[in-house]
């Protein structure tokens, strides 16, 4: 029987070397498969590009209903935020395009699934780690990595060697990588984590010499803490995303400079653009604090860590992370109402909250005698008890 590779082809460097890898292998079994994820280039134009570069056929799907609805709102929910405040746009993505590979190779036939990441990259972790936990029996192929295309350089110089059509020019700096939920910077040499950032790897987001001189303002609605409508209208989670992405961006929201300890044990210099993720955290979290009790409030940091990390690790298809997506459905069933934002020069302001389920009464809070609701009449017992407990004598006298 004849042997069939699926690779996941993006049309970046790394999967153009790759299909040229597998061709000496499977001859003309190499399958690809290019997912739309709300990037800008064509899909349709990737897919002729596999098949001229000798793909025996080129898979393409739209996943971004998908990757909004079941990845990017959940993570939301649980306020999945990396510890260098990556809200995981791409780490969303790769096990939702690993299901995706399956499939495919189930339907094709395919032994093998292969990514194209190069060495150091997060991405090749997250591909293989979901493809053991989805489908133990495909085997996945690194074909950059079993071929010791290990650099940059080294995948650059291969393609030139093999006449490929590459997309790097000489002074090509950086590569971007988008989607509906953010980008991020590929550099071609590792960058100096003083210098200023060139302005030409933004996408998503205005330099502020260029966003608006009046503020903008978003009202979004959550209903278990998961956003259902954008300014009063009801909006599917694509174009939610889209939408406020775009007003986001107008205002410079959404720039992040950080470095961040990839999971393969090094510290790397990143450049993010994250402009709905930044208004949608602030948001969630602005309403948190209005329905939710302080105890769970607290505790919630604990569970969010853990879910961004397993998902920064590839862990997406986990028990644990099943589990705790059921913790957060039931820890946001009263995160439900709207939440005003001000968007002002890459700023962005949680200005007003509301909710049927609010835990904050004016009648508790009232400073004035009228319409006050507070049980002052507790407070001397409650300070008698608060100074006994701070005057407690250490030992008993004899
Ligand atoms: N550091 C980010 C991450 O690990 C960026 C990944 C970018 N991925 C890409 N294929 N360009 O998720």
């Amino acid at each position: 029987m004849t042997e069939k590779v699926v690779l996941a082809f993006s049309g970046g460097l790394g999967t153009i070397a790759s299909l040229q890898l597998l061709k000496h292998r499977f001859g003309p079994n190499v399958i690809t498969f290019t997912a739309n994820l709300g990037q800008k280039s064509s899909t349709a134009n990737l897919c002729r590009r596999a098949l001229e570069l000798g793909a025996c056929s080129a898979h393409i799907a739209d996943l971004r209903e998908r990757f909004a609805r079941d990845y990017i709102y959940p993570a939301v929910r649980a306020g999945a935020v990396y510890s260098s405040g990556y809200a995981l746009a791409h780490a969303l993505a790769r096990p939702l395009i690993v299901s995706e590979l399956v499939k495919i190779a189930r339907e094709e036939g395919a032994a093998y699934i292969a990514h194209g990441c190069a060495g150091k990259s997060n991405d090749q972790v997250r591909f293989e780690v979901s493809a053991a936990a989805l489908a133990p029996d495909l085997r996945v192929l690194s074909p950059l990595r079993e071929n010791n295309l290990l650099r940059f350089d080294e995948v650059v110089r291969y393609c030139q060697d093999q006449g490929l059509p590459s997309t790097v020019s000489n002074d090509t700096r950086f590569s971007i990588t988008q989607n509906l939920y953010g980008s991020s910077v590929q550099w071609d040499r590792a960058p100096d984590a003083y210098a200023d950032v060139p302005e030409g790897v933004y996408r998503m987001t205005r330099r502020l010499s260029e966003t608006p001189d009046d503020p903008g303002q978003v009202t979004l609605r959550f209903q278990g803490g998961i956003p259902v409508a954008l300014d009063g209208v009801e909006k599917s989670p694509v174009t939610l995303l889209e939408e406020l992405a775009e007003v986001a961006g107008r205002h410079g929201v959404g720039r992040l400079t950080t470095i961040e300890d990839r999971l393969i044990g090094f510290k790397m210099l990143e450049v993010y653009e994250q402009p709905a993720a930044t208004v949608l955290h602030a948001a969630r979290s602005g309403l948190e604090r209005m329905v939710l009790p302080q105890a769970t409030l607290e505790w919630l940091s604990v569970p969010a860590q853990r879910y961004a990390r397993l998902t920064y690790e590839g862990f997406w298809f986990s028990e644990l992370r099943e589990a705790l997506d059921a913790f957060f459905v039931k820890s946001s069933e009263y995160v439900t109402g709207e939440v005003r934002l001000r968007l002002f020069k890459g700023q962005c302001q949680v200005i007003g909250v509301r909710s049927e389920h609010s835990l904050y009464s004016q009648a508790l809070a009232a400073p004035t005698t009228e319409g006050d609701a507070f049980a002052h009449s507790g407070l001397r017992g409650f300070m008698d008890t608060l100074r006994q407990s701070v005057q407690q004598p250490r030992a008993q006298d004899p």
